[in-house]
């Protein structure tokens, strides 16, 4: 039976990679090896301990304060020793942080194939996002399977010549994470999110975390919160604050002693999808929750120039905004105050998947594996513009 290692280490990718490894495990086709990196320690710990995960190899490498180098040769020295006696037939590894990346170059040094799970995603700037856009491109040339979730990122892999039987349109697997989360009654462990809920009040929440948008943009984003925070008295902010200390110094300063912002740690997965179902919009500059907000029929602006994650901008559910802390208040006031404008993105639109792409991705495995074959690809259902697809 062919060994199938998983390997991760932030929570975006723990999340994402939760439904594949879920799919695996139940598989009787292969062996299931769960690797993390720990580049995020708490947060990704927090995803498998709710997914139920507990892995077989941990790398541990997180340092405060690490640097992109630190976590690319911590992970690949980690990996190095552990493809000398843990030999699988082909490694998963997800999306675009550095441990996706290194993950991937290990895996190729010893001639293990590499499945990309959401490949193809393109900005365009290899600095923004940075780096993940440069990341991405790099497993891109390193993969076997590339595991496209729109048929969006699919073109953009075939502009950059890979090969178009080496690629499968699966859907992306947090929608899969999503649709399970959802299903799920879910109390908040925080007594002032449960008051929030049962009060009605309107919230607006916040995520940010961009390495590109540290510092002064951050700074302009934590006055932005604070002026809308004064602004709206029968608005609540909830910003369940990033770990990373660099993000709440820039970010938090601004919001102290202010009654309607509530700055919280970072929620288990499933607390975090009720607070997204009961928000009234979302400001953030995250991937993963430019993809689940739409499904919930939540108005996103995304706190950034560009992005990688076009469809929902082109279904109008999402509008880039960038970090001018004008421009964020703004657009905030107007989400607010005009219904009209709301109304016409508060659309539920589900571009990114159906809660099958793990499904397809086990598939897809198997028949790189020559032991299966593959499924019917992901559709955009019709509720999207043609123009995106
Ligand atoms: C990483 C990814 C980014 C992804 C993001 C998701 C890279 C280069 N970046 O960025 O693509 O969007 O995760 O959140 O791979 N920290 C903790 N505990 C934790 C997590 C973080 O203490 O559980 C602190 C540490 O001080 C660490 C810092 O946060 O040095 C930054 O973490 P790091 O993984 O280096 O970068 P992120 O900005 O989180
Ligand atoms: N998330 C969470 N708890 C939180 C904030 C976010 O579980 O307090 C989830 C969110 O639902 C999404 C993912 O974390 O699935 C996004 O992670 P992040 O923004 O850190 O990374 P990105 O997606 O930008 O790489």
């Amino acid at each position: 039976m062919p060994t199938i290692m998983p390997i991760y280490g932030t929570r975006p990718e723990a999340i994402k990679m939760a439904p594949i490894v879920a799919a695996l495990k139940e598989s009787d086709q292969f062996a299931c090896v769960v690797t993390v990196t720990g580049q995020h320690r708490a947060m990704l710990d927090q995803v498998n301990d709710l997914f139920g995960i507990v892995p077989d190899h941990d790398l541990n490498i997180l340092k405060p304060g690490q640097s992109l180098s630190a976590i690319m040769t911590r992970t690949i020295d980690g990996l190095d020793r552990l493809f000398k006696t843990d030999k699988p037939d082909a490694v998963i590894v997800q999306g675009d942080t550095t441990t996706s990346t290194a993950a991937a170059i290990a895996a190729f040094y010893h001639g293990i194939p590499v499945v990309h799970v959401e490949a193809g995603l393109r900005s365009g700037n290899p600095l923004s996002p940075f780096p993940e856009e440069a990341n991405r491109k790099l497993t891109s040339q390193i993969a076997s399977l590339h595991l496209a979730p729109t048929s969006t990122s699919k073109a953009n892999l075939l502009a950059e010549n890979i090969a178009e039987e080496d690629i499968v349109v699966t859907g992306n697997t947090v929608i899969d994470a999503l649709l399970e989360t959802a299903q799920k009654e879910v109390a908040f462990s925080d007594p002032r999110l449960e008051n929030l809920a049962a009060s009605g009040h309107r919230v607006l929440l916040v995520t940010t975390h961009r390495r590109e948008n540290q510092g002064n943009a951050m700074q302009g984003v934590g006055r932005a919160l604070a002026r809308i925070a004064d602004a709206e008295p029968g608005v609540t902010i909830v910003l369940p604050a990033h770990k990373n200390p660099i993000v709440r110094e820039a970010v938090l300063p601004a919001l102290e002693g202010k009654p309607n912002v509530l700055v919280i740690e970072p929620l288990p997965y499933g607390e975090f999808t009720r607070l997204l179902s009961i928000s009234h919009l979302v400001l953030t500059d995250s991937g993963g929750v430019q993809e689940e907000a739409p499904s919930l029929g939540k108005p996103v602006l995304v706190m950034r120039d560009n992005t990688e994650r076009p469809e929902a901008v082109l279904a109008g559910t999402v509008l880039l905004i960038g970090t001018d802390e004008d421009r964020i208040v703004k657009e905030v006031d107007r989400l607010l105050n005009d219904r009209e404008h709301f109304d016409s993105m508060a659309q539920a639109v589900n571009p990114y998947g159906d809660g099958l792409a793990a499904d397809r991705t086990t598939h897809a495995i198997a028949e790189l594996l020559g032991c299966g074959v593959r499924i019917s690809e992901f559709e955009v259902p019709q509720q999207v513009p043609a123009a995106v697809v």
